[in-house]
This record gives structure tokens, C-alpha cells and sequence, in this order.
């Protein structure tokens, strides 16, 4: 399956509906605001387990980078532009993860510890029937967001599985081939 179409039967599957996405877009001058705060609160969180510690810090000036491609990534889930850029994005995303040895039991609670961060922000922003439709909007997105992570590994993983049979090494080396191709 091709991205975008990928990512229209997520929006489907979810219920992503056309008054979600205003939702999403109404609190984009919120959460904008609000990235690079999350960004620290976020590699803060992933650097007090040692593994991940290690992913991280093994490089130079990493996780510098990191705070500002996590910014950015942040600010699009508020974007309402979720196309056939967006799809693609997200699939390379997944792809330059899996190529470094993240694995999805790292990268799932990650993406819970965004959302708890994110819906601590809204609590103090939003009132009453705003705050439902804003965790209702946020978590379709979300939900999107994994899918579409779950299916590079997938992706990558078939991949790899043509280059060697090791299970760590055709994740990475499967991503890698499909980095290359894109
Ligand atoms: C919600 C979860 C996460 C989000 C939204 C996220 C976001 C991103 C983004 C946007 C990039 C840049 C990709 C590119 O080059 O195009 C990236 C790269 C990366 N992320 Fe994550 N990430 C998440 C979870 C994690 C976790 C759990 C780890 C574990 C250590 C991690 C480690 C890395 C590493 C090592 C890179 C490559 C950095 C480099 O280019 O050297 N990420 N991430």
C-alpha cells in the first residue's frame, strides 16, 4: 500500500472526521507554543532509561538535533495537512528509527509519555467540552501516528528479511535499503 492511501485508511479507520481536523488546527496555536517545552520533558523521559540513554547520547550534538526535529514533527500532528507529504514524512520517520536499532518497545510508550505531556498542557489551556474535543481530535492522531510507525517496521522488516535472517540486523538493514529507494 502506497502511503497516502496508507494514511486515508487510517483516517478512516480511526474516525478522523472533518470537525477532528478543526480541532487539531483550532490548537495549533497552543501546542505550537508549547513543542519545545515537550521536546525537554520528552529526550528528558528517554534518557533515564539506559538503553535508550545510550541510542541517544552515542552520537555528538544527537540529541540537540533532536529537540528541533521533534519540534517540528510535534507542530505538523496540529497542522490539518495530512496528505500525501505527511504519509510519506511519517514513513520515513519510522524508517530513520528502526535504522538505528529504536524498536517499537521503545518507541509505543514514547508516544504515550507525548500524550500524557500534551493532554497536561491542554488541561491547563482548555475548559470543559473544548478539553473532550481536543483528546478526542489529539488521540485519532495519534492512533494515525502508530499505525503508521507500525507499518515502516513492518515494511523494513520484510525488507531486511531478503538481506539476512538475524531479526535486529534485517530491521536495520531492510530500513536502510528502503531509505536509500526514497
Ligand atoms: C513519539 C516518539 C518519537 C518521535 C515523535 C520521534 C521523533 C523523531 C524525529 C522527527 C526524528 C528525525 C527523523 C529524520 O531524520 O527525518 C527522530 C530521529 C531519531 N530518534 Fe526519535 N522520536 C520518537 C521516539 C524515539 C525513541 C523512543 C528513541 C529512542 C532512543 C528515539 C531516538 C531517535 C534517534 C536515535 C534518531 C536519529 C537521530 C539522528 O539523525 O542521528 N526516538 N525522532
Amino acid at each position: 500500500m502506497n502511503p497516502e492511501e496508507l494514511l486515508r485508511t487510517l483516517i478512516r479507520r480511526t474516525g478522523l472526521k472533518p470537525e477532528h481536523i478543526k480541532a487539531l488546527r483550532s490548537l495549533e496555536p497552543i501546542a505550537a507554543p508549547m513543542a519545545p517545552e515537550i521536546a525537554l520533558a520528552f529526550y528528558d523521559y528517554l534518557g533515564r532509561d539506559p538503553e535508550m540513554h545510550k541510542i541517544l547520547w552515542s552520537v555528538p550534538g544527537r540529541v540537540e538535533r533532536l529537540y528541533q526535529s521533534f519540534a517540528v514533527w510535534y507542530r505538523e500532528l496540529f497542522s490539518g495537512q495530512y496528505d500525501a507529504q505527511y504519509a510519506q514524512g511519517r514513513i520515513r520517520i519510522g524508517l530513520v528509527h528502526a535504522r538505528v536499532g529504536v524498536r517499537p518497545s521503545h518507541f509505543i510508550p514514547a508516544v504515550g509519555i507525548v500524550q500524557e505531556l500534551t493532554l497536561e498542557h491542554f488541561r491547563n489551556a482548555l475548559r470543559g467540552a473544548e478539553m473532550l474535543a481536543a483528546i478526542s481530535a489529539f488521540e485519532k492522531v495519534m492512533a494515525v501516528e502508530i499505525a503508521l510507525m507500525q507499518e515502516s517496521y513492518f515494511n523494513a522488516l520484510w525488507e531486511g528479511l531478503k538481506l539476512t535472517q538475524n531479526e535486529q540486523e534485517a530491521l536495520k538493514e531492510g530500513a536502510r535499503a528502503l531509505l536509500e529507494q526514497a
